[in-house]
């Protein structure tokens, strides 16, 4: 599965704690996360969020996920290793060969293309998409 753009991350290791807190076992997934940003990367890759980034995370995750370390919150090492993050532009050569993916999602990458950009980048996810049949996973502003 890859999460791209994953810009510090919240949305990736939300996922990877949604299959974790459904029982499934690491080892029956991988999850990329890709961002043309490396210095918002650098920041997923911390794990560590304050108050604001978490305020949507159900109490029982936040104490089974979550230390809290003064007024920040570490993300599990469990959850990180779940996940890795590879700094990529979507429209580069290398970006296609990272592989191919089950599931792709895509928030809020698009809104920053014009109408012939948003085109081309949904042909560079869906020549990922595994099985083509898939969708992609869009946000509600990725609109074309
Ligand atoms: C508005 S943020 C969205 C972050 C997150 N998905 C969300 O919804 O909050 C857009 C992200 O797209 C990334 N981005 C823009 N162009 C990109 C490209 N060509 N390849 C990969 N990532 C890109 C930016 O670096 C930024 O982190």
């Amino acid at each position: 599965m890859t999460r791209t753009p994953s810009s510090t991350g919240e949305e990736i290791y939300s996922i990877a704690i949604a299959l974790l807190d459904a029982d499934i076992p690491k080892n029956r997934f991988t999850i990329m996360g890709i961002d043309i940003n490396s210095e918002a990367l650098k920041q997923a890759k911390t794990g560590v969020y304050n108050q604001r980034n978490i305020s949507n995370v159900p109490h029982h995750l936040l104490t089974k996920y979550f230390n809290k370390k003064e007024s920040k919150y570490h993300l599990n090492n469990e959850i990180k290793q779940c996940v890795q993050l590879k700094t990529e532009n979507i429209f580069s050569p290398s970006f296609k060969s990272l592989g191919q993916f089950d599931y792709i999602f895509s928030r809020n990458m698009l809104i920053y293309f014009d109408a012939e950009t948003k085109i081309k980048a949904r042909q560079v996810l869906e020549s990922l998409l595994s099985n083509k049949k898939n969708p992609i996973y869009f946000g509600h502003a990725d609109l074309f």
